[in-house]
């Protein structure tokens, strides 16, 4: 259907009773769940339990940093003790493209895999995920199986061991891939890709840089608010998003600060884990819709892109959700229960603002250009009002203005006027492409290192 032919009035009245309908599918669709293991060391208790599943063969999919820093040690000495033969593909990179996928995919077909155990963050787990999907379906290119349950065979099973606590990929349906020849993303969504176990182990993350621990922990929490917020939310995704809501506040200034704060990051793992809960059920918004084309147009990280679209799409969201968001203001710790709605609501927009500060989050993007606004907003519409249960119907213009906020300063803006104002300026978004625009936080520069 192209939205685009009906006026603009009709389609926020229509979509809203048409993702209120999709709210109740989903609502009794069964999704399963992966069998947690929980703490330092879990990930060797899965290679030991993966021994029980009699598998011919495993292949591992991570990336080279992954491997250099020696975190599949625990994970491959159990396998090995347990006599499960595995083999290692490590050339994932962030926002895995569909020509690695299909590297990964010859890899599992010439060692004869028949199940994967992905080690890494949301990229490692997701090009698992997907090289499951296309394994099981061969008649079907990854572009073809992008959709809901586009897959007709079921895909071998996925293991999981998230090294970033972020996406949350360990307990959801989708993969998310890149498609470098559209600039795009695309979502493979499908009740069986759910991992069967996952190791939540906090050892495995102490060296995440601090710069991905901010990204990554604001992914998990923009996944947490937008499940709370849209129309999918039910009782149980209001727990498992609170939850995580309340863990990530205290947790994520905590392992930012300190990476190596083993209960923190468990913490952590654990929130990102819940917001991954809600949000299979309960879905996203428009942060993540504006965001997934940041990532395909400019290769911004996903986790940062989620960061600085945040505060904007909240403000605009406000007015429809007040009353949640006071919720969710007493959940981060930002006010009292029975105190005025608007007054918690406004705290929790603060608050949200001032934990990007504290996690040196920029407040725009330095990539976005102004030429790209049309189509890059054109594209999240799409994104959004074809699946997400957005709380408040956004127009094209009001998109386009929400971007315009997101641009980096102009040039004359940042000569000798503005450089007395260089203590408050926040800095502009370092992408993959481009460089940190200031001196880098605490830590910040280990994050450049490629895999
Ligand atoms: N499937 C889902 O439900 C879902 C949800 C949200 C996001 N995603 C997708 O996940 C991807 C992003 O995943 P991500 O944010 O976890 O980042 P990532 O997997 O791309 O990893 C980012 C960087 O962190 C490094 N890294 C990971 N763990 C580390 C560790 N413990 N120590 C040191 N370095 C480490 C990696 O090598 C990589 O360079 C995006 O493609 C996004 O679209 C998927
Ligand atoms: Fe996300």
């Amino acid at each position: 259907m192209n939205l685009d032919l009906i006026p603009e009035s009709t389609r926020a009245a229509g979509l809203g009773v048409l993702m209120k309908g999709a709210g109740l599918l989903t609502r009794f669709m069964p999704v399963p769940q992966p069998t947690l293991l929980v703490g330092p060391g879990s990930s060797a208790r899965l290679g030991q339990s993966i021994a029980g599943f009699g598998h011919e063969k495993v292949l591992i999919v991570t990336d080279a940093t992954i491997v250099r820093l020696g975190l599949l040690e625990p994970l491959t000495q159990a396998l090995a003790a347990g006599g499960t033969p595995y083999a290692v593909f490590d050339e994932i990179t962030p926002d895995a493209p569909i020509p690695l996928i299909e590297r990964g995919l010859a890899a599992f077909i010439e060692q004869e895999c028949d199940a994967l155990v992905a080690v890494g963050g949301g990229s490692a787990m997701d090009a698992a995920k997907a090289i499951a999907a296309a394994s099981a379906n061969p008649g079907k290119s990854l572009r073809q199986l992008a959709g809901y349950f586009k897959g007709l065979h079921t895909p071998a099973p996925v293991y999981a061991v998230p090294t970033t606590a972020g996406t949350g990929s360990e307990v959801t349906v989708a993969a998310v891939i890149a498609d470098p020849q559209r600039k795009s993303k695309l979502v493979i969504i499908d009740t069986r890709l759910v991992p069967k176990v996952a190791a939540l182990d906090p050892n495995l993350m102490t060296g995440l840089p601090p710069a991905i621990t901010a990204a990554t922990g604001m992914d998990a929490l923009t996944h947490a608010i937008e499940a709370f917020l849209g129309q999918w939310a039910t009782e149980n995704t209001d727990n498992l998003a609170l939850t995580a809501v309340g863990l990530i506040f205290e947790n994520l200034p905590k392992v930012y600060r300190d990476g190596a704060n083993l209960e923190a990051r468990e913490k952590m793992a654990l929130a990102s884990t819940y917001a991954g809960m809600a949000f299979t059920k309960a879905n996203v918004g428009y942060v993540h819709a504006i965001a997934h084309q940041f990532g395909g147009h400019y290769h911004t990280p996903h986790g940062l892109a989620n960061a600085i679209v945040l505060p904007q799409v909240l403000r605009f969201s406000a007015p429809a959700v007040t009353g949640r968001l006071a919720r969710l203001a007493v959940r981060a710790g930002l006010g009292e229960e029975g105190q005025n709605e608007e007054a918690l609501a406004d705290r929790f927009l603060e608050g949200v603002e001032a934990l990007n500060r504290g996690l040196g989050i920029p407040t725009t993007l330095e990539a976005l250009r102004e030429a790209d606004i049309p189509s890059l907003a054109a594209a999240a519409l799409r994104e959004a009002h074809t699946g997400y249960p957005v709380p408040r119907y956004m127009s094209k213009a009001e998109c386009e203005a929400l971007l315009r906020r997101l641009l980096p300063p102009k040039p004359e803006d940042t000569g000798a006027s503005t450089r007395a104002a260089a203590g408050r300026r926040r800095p502009a978004a370092r992408t993959t492409e481009s460089p940190p625009a200031r001196a880098p936080a605490a830590g910040r520069g280990k994050d450049r290192k490629k895999t």
